[in-house]
């Protein structure tokens, strides 16, 4: 018999199938919560630190106090993945304000709720490495405090839509300029004159955990970085990447159906990218 997962639900580790949340919970009700992804290697787990303290800036912004220390969340999600030792994983924590009576006045009293999953995590197809992938531009419909990681995301999901309905991989936002300023799930960036250049942060982008090791690995490899609004037409743009903590990075090759640059994945995303599954692998021990 296949083994069921196993979720951590406040406070207990449950069989998957068991694990479930009060229908008051307010991230039910209200989407009233955030979230993290991490990624694991043969049970290291990449950057957990900078994944928590963004858990934390997240949790202040919206005023939910975390309902267990950094450590101890650490601890959380070492102990759940012990439960669930894929070779390649991915930790979901999410944190939402609790239970109560369906109002949208907050009460301080309310308890928060706490939820770890593992899962296995995939390897992006050699088709995506060979070729790259693909992307359609949205305007940008989200809110304005896109730096919180929340869990209402309808408008990502609704990108994800727009982009499997156009046949590509992702949709980047642009705002009313025409600058792009990331995905629905990744953020992006382009190589313009020789120069890694991708959106800065602010409310408009979260900031990626990715994004800030592509942006050390590329300094590390004598890359210029710039971080500056940016558009598709601009002159010397010669190639397009994204990355997030699922696909690490990955060659972006054409963008509204039109190919950026050659079309094909360029060297300075392969030697980037060829970087960081070095990192990963040294994680792994491989
Ligand atoms: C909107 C958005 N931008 C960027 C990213 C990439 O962030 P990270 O590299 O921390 O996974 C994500 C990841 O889920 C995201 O949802």
């Amino acid at each position: 018999m296949k083994k069921s997962l196993t979720a951590y639900v406040n406070g207990r580790f449950l069989p998957l199938d068991d694990a479930s949340i009060h229908i008051e919970d307010r991230g039910f009700q209200f989407a009233d919560g955030v979230y993290e992804v991490i990624a694991c290697f043969g049970g290291a787990f990449l950057d957990i630190e900078p994944h928590l303290q963004r858990l934390q800036h997240s949790c202040e912004a919206i005023r939910i106090p975390l309902p267990v220390t950094l450590p101890e969340l650490e601890s959380l999600v070492q102990q759940t993945y012990e439960k669930n030792p894929f070779t390649n994983a991915m930790a979901y924590i999410q944190v939402t304000r609790g239970i109560a009576p369906r109002s949208h006045q907050v009460s301080e009293s309310m308890t928060p709720s706490l939820i770890i999953t593992i899962r296995d995590l995939p390897m992006p197809s050699d088709e995506k490495l060979t070729e790259g992938v693909s992307a359609i531009t949205l305007k940008d419909f989200r809110w304005g405090r896109c730096d919180i990681k929340s869990i209402a995301l309808l408008a990502s999901v609704m990108g994800k839509q727009e982009a499997a309905a156009n046949c590509v991989d992702e949709t980047f936002w642009i705002d009313g300029e025409g600058h792009l300023l990331e995905g629905c799930s990744t953020n992006v960036f382009a190589l313009i004159n020789g120069t890694l250049v991708t959106h800065p942060l602010d409310h408009r982008i979260l900031g990626g955990i990715t994004r800030k090791m592509v942006i050390r690995v590329a300094e590390k490899a004598a890359v210029n970085v710039e971080e500056r609004p940016w558009k598709l037409t601009e002159s010397g743009l010669s190639e397009c990447m994204m990355s997030s903590t699922t696909s690490a990075l990955l060659p972006v090759c054409r963008i509204n159906g039109e190919p950026v640059g050659s079309g094909k994945p360029g060297p300075a995303t392969k030697r980037l990218r060829a970087m960081i599954i070095d990192e990963l692998e040294a994680l792994r021990g491989v």
